[in-house]
């Protein structure tokens, strides 16, 4: 009898991996038990989403191991999606790795509902009063900025790879932000930091696949990614909680240096709850890291790669720089609205650089409808933010950098630029979408004022052709660049 009952429960198993609910959005027919995870695991990713857009339309079901997965496509539809049920389709799902990742439900980016509103929200006016919108924060941009011109000028403009100093920069912005304090770039507990924020990107890309056959992560020994993952998770997490320690114990009221001291001040006032309590901030500033170190320095990795590719765009930008700021002051962002070929080269770095291309994935919260298709309670959306970036009925020859596109015949931006979804959109949008922009501004300009950039090798310009794994980030190259007078 139990072998009878074993093996009824067997079927019913399988039975419930192959069952595709009524009004399912349709999608390719998946292998039993694995679905189709090795459309996933095979060739390239981005193509293979493109292809099952142009078979199944813009809503695409999928079956990952045990979760059933919707892909959304397409500007209006992901806007549907995400704008319209932004109620409905903005939680975070609850497997394996963002259960981890998020220390169970903690933080801005992998909690959910009343918890993730208030995190959130306190969160951003904790950044508010430390960053972003001050001028106090401009100026901590440029003096990271001035730091990382030192050491490009260092190069005397002999071929270089740009390496680890973007993420050094940016990273120095939110450790200004988050502990009050910086790093030189060579600070051996700054770089085991870095080093450990590096790891988290890969580690998270590789142990998705725990998602997907859960029992992996109980194989034996320490080399399983999952494993990997959970490790260097904790790891950051001692050094964050050393940090908080360090705050606590110089903590003053009258003098609140930083976000951390920001969050103990509230913590004081309103007394330790869910939200305001040692284990959140910890998820909170290991998610301001992860989230905003390599995003924004690969995307200026991109503007390099875009500006040696392209060095038409780059000549403009530089005459712009020259009419509005001149060669003896520093940009700010007093200068932005008056530089509209600058922003408009910023908002193609962004669309054509896509670095991520399936945003982050939301769940259902309960069951609703998607261009009459049924999502049930659970269900896993992937936003393809990539489909809107190459869309040619949004952009003509989508796969040419041509800045003007976003300008009008009256000189200003005319309005296109809103389909470029590198933030992705609705309710999760990305929390540091103002800090990344002033970011990418002031060290673009400043870069391109200073430096003329250049391929090394003019007949053989590094390749487009991106590294694909939660981001796409441009492959390792070499450039030059050579001091303007
Ligand atoms: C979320 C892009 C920089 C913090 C996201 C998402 C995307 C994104 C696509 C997913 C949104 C979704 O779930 O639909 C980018 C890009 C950046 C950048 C392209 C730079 C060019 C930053 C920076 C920070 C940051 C500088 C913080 C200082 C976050 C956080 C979330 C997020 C906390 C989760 C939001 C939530 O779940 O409510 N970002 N990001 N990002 N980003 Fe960014």
């Amino acid at each position: 009898p139990l072998t009878v009952a074993l093996g009824i429960l067997g079927l019913l198993f399988l039975l419930k991996l192959v069952y595709t609910p009524r009004n399912s959005p349709p999608g390719p027919i998946g292998y039993p038990v694995l679905g189709n995870v090795p459309l996933l695991l095979s060739g390239n990713k981005t193509a293979t989403f493109r292809k099952l857009r142009r078979e199944y339309g813009d809503v695409v079901g999928l079956r990952l191991g045990c979760t059933n997965t919707v892909v959304v496509n397409g500007y209006d539809t992901l806007k549907e999606a995400f704008v319209k049920h932004g109620d409905v389709l903005s939680d975070r799902p609850n497997d394996i790795v963002f259960r981890h990742l998020s220390d169970y439900g903690k933080g801005i980016v992998g909690s959910t509902g009343d918890f993730w509103k208030h995190t959130r929200t306190f969160s951003l006016g904790a950044l508010r009063e430390f960053g972003f919108g001050k001028r106090s924060l401009e100026s901590k941009i440029q003096e990271e900025v001035s730091v990382f011109l030192d050491i490009v000028a260092d190069k005397n403009g002999e071929p270089f790879f740009l390496g680890a100093i973007a993420q050094i920069s940016i990273s120095n912005i939110i450790c200004s932000i988050a502990f009050g304090e910086r790093y030189d770039h060579d600070d051996k507990e700054f770089k085991n930091l870095l080093h450990m924020l590096d790891k988290a990107f890969f580690l998270t890309a590789k142990a998705t696949i725990v998602n997907f056959f859960p029992f992996l992560r109980f194989l034996p020994g320490d080399m399983t990614y999952f494993k990997a993952m959970k490790t260097n998770l904790g790891n950051i997490r001692a050094y964050l909680q050393k940090q908080i320690d360090q705050h606590r114990d110089t903590f003053d009221e009258e003098n609140i240096r930083d976000f951390i001291d920001a969050f103990l001040k509230e913590e004081l006032s309103q007394g330790t709850s869910e939200v305001l309590h040692d284990e959140n901030l910890k998820v909170v500033l290991g998610n301001l890291y992860i989230a905003g170190t390599e995003t924004t320095a690969t995307t200026i990795k991109w503007a390099i790669l875009f500006l040696i590719h392209n060095p038409e765009v780059q000549t403009k930008v530089r005459q712009e720089i020259e009419n509005v700021i001149g060669c003896s002051r520093i940009p700010s962002m007093n200068d932005k609205p008056e530089m509209v070929y600058t922003e408009a080269f910023i908002h193609e770095t962004l669309r054509m650089g896509n670095i991520a291309p399936l945003a982050l994935q939301h769940a259902v919260k309960h069951d609703c409808t998607l261009k009459g298709y049924t999502l049930r309670k659970g269900d896993v959306l992937l936003p393809n933010l990539d489909s809107v970036m190459f869309d040619e009925s949004l952009f003509e020859d989508p796969h040419t950098f041509y800045p003007d596109r976003f300008i009008g015949d009256d000189g200003k931006l005319n309005g296109t630029e809103r389909h470029v979804l590198a933030f992705s959109l609705g309710r999760r949008v990305c929390f540091g979408e103002s800090l990344a922009r002033m970011e990418l501004f002031l060290f673009l300009t400043t870069l391109i004022q200073r430096f003329n950039l250049l391929p090394e090798d003019e007949q053989n310009l590094p390749t487009l052709e991106p590294i694909v794994t939660i981001t796409n980030s441009p492959q390792n190259y070499k450039f030059k660049a050579v001091k303007l007078k």
